[in-house]
């Protein structure tokens, strides 16, 4: 038996391999919210224009919000013969209200329909990521305001490089996350055009209004290029793009997470609501949220190359290829969703070892270039002159075990005699951290003045 929706010229049903090839609509499902609200839009344009009457749209209408319902509640009852989320709402429509049912498609293609539908859907997803992002920066900036006094060690090449305030340090995550939410409101704009009403790729005879649907659905205006409409698929890989940026950035905090929470390093812990135990051994605390939300961009990068892939090199206009561009958003964005969740989690779960802190951030000579600086300031020196004389001093309290505030003021002397014993105020990691107080340094009078910032901007959001 064929299709009852496009078999009229068929006489025979689809092999069961070719009916699983092409269902979609165990993934497509998720849009049909969307595509209800996409096909209201339509039906309510067709009357308004005079291509269907009055009376058919509200018998539409109504039935869509029957169809609504029953999706809403599960009571729907879902089909794979019939392929998609667009003939599974449809045929359903037909059951209820009857002969109306067949007006609805008038004027309009599945290709522009899903295209509509899936554009609505990632706006949508793209609100919720920029919320997200919103309060991720939130517990960022909380932790930052309770520790912007607090010194630690900063790393280059993961190697102890110069004391830095662990407010900076978190403040350092919460810019990475504004520009990620540029990312999305770029992919947003762009995003927000209609292509309903190109139908399959040429535009329709009916005198439809596009403006009117476009309005209707909260889109900026009507796409001007009916292929375009159905074949552009760029909007999806922007945003599967901004997806996988986001992703790395996080990753990149997930991972410092699982280093300060190593017995190692002792930086910082989690509580017992974001640690896991060892099934062998019991004395195990395992930062897996981090461990996962590192390995995401695995997997939202892969969705980024694949649907990359089924886009590259297709005619114009569309193919069926392009149905395989919702499993990899969707999956994209349920990972970022959550990887975010839990890094706000974390971000506000973290505890910190202050001590511990500010006793690495004074070891491993971190105040070294405290020491050329003063060379260069007190004996105006020129810096390449005091980095050498620096170094030198590191290389005598390291052959005598101990650190440049412990050095005599003699060995100083030794290697250059103008030095005094004033050198000493500036040899300590908070001391180190205090001078800094150049425009986005890491001094907390510097990095107080960000957290001003960070709170209003993020305001009521
Ligand atoms: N399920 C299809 C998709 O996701 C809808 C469009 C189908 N169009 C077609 N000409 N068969 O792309």
């Amino acid at each position: 038996d064929a299709n009852a929706l496009w078999g009229g010229r068929f006489e025979a049903g689809p092999s069961a391999v070719m009916e699983a090839i092409n269902a979609s609509v165990d993934i497509d499902k998720r849009l049909a919210g969307e595509d209800i609200a996409g096909s209201m839009a339509h039906a309510e344009m067709l009357a308004h224009c005079g291509v269907i009457s009055s009376e058919d749209a509200a018998s539409i209408l109504k039935g869509l919000k029957q169809v609504r319902s029953e999706i809403g509640e599960g009571t729907f009852a879902w089909s794979r013969a019939l392929e998609d989320v667009h003939m599974n709402v449809e045929s359903r429509l037909k059951e209820i209200i009857g002969a109306p049912a067949g007006r609805l498609h008038t004027g309009r293609s599945r290709n522009d329909q899903v295209a509509t539908d899936f554009r609505l859907w990632l706006r949508t997803a793209c609100d919720r990521i920029d919320g997200a992002l919103a309060a991720y920066q939130s517990a960022l900036v909380e932790q930052a305001e309770r520790h912007a006094d607090t010194v630690m060690p900063g790393f280059t090449h993961l190697q102890t490089a110069q004391p830095v305030s662990l407010g900076h340090h978190l403040l350092c995550y919460a810019e990475a996350a504004e520009r990620d939410r540029g990312r999305f409101a770029d992919a947003r704009r762009r995003m927000n055009e209609s292509p309903l009403g190109a139908a399959a790729l040429a535009g329709t005879a009916f005198p439809i209004d596009r403006e009117m649907t476009a309005r209707a659905l909260g889109f900026d205006r009507p796409m001007a290029n009916s292929l375009d409409a159905v074949s552009a698929r760029d909007f999806a890989l922007e945003a599967l793009a901004a997806a996988s940026i986001a992703a790395v950035n996080l990753s990149r905090f997930a991972e410092e997470i699982v280093i300060w929470t190593s017995r190692r390093f002792a930086f910082a812990r989690l509580s017992d609501a974001w640690s896991t135990g060892s099934s062998i051994m019991p004395q195990k605390r395992n930062p897996d949220a981090a461990e996962l939300v590192r390995a995401k961009p695995g997997r939202i990068a892969g969705s980024l190359h694949g649907l990359l892939m089924v886009v590259k090199g297709l005619p114009l206009a569309y193919s069926k290829d392009l149905q395989e561009d919702k499993a990899p958003v969707f999956q994209a964005i349920d990972d970022l969703e959550l990887a975010l969740a839990a890094m706000a989690g974390m971000a506000a779960d973290l505890t910190f070892d202050t001590a511990n802190l500010e006793a690495a951030a004074g070891e491993a000579y971190s105040d070294a270039t405290d020491l050329a600086d003063w060379l260069v300031r007190e004996l105006g020196m020129p810096f390449r002159d005091a980095h050498h004389v620096a170094g030198s001093a590191v290389k005598a309290a390291e052959a005598k075990g101990l650190p440049l505030s412990q050095l005599p003021l003699g060995d100083y002397q030794t290697i250059e005699p103008r030095i005094d014993d004033r050198l000493y105020s500036v040899l300590s990691a908070r001391a180190s951290m205090e001078s800094r107080t150049s425009y986005g340094g890491t001094a907390p009078v510097r990095v107080k003045e960000q957290v001003a910032r960070w709170r209003k901007r993020l305001e009521g959001q």
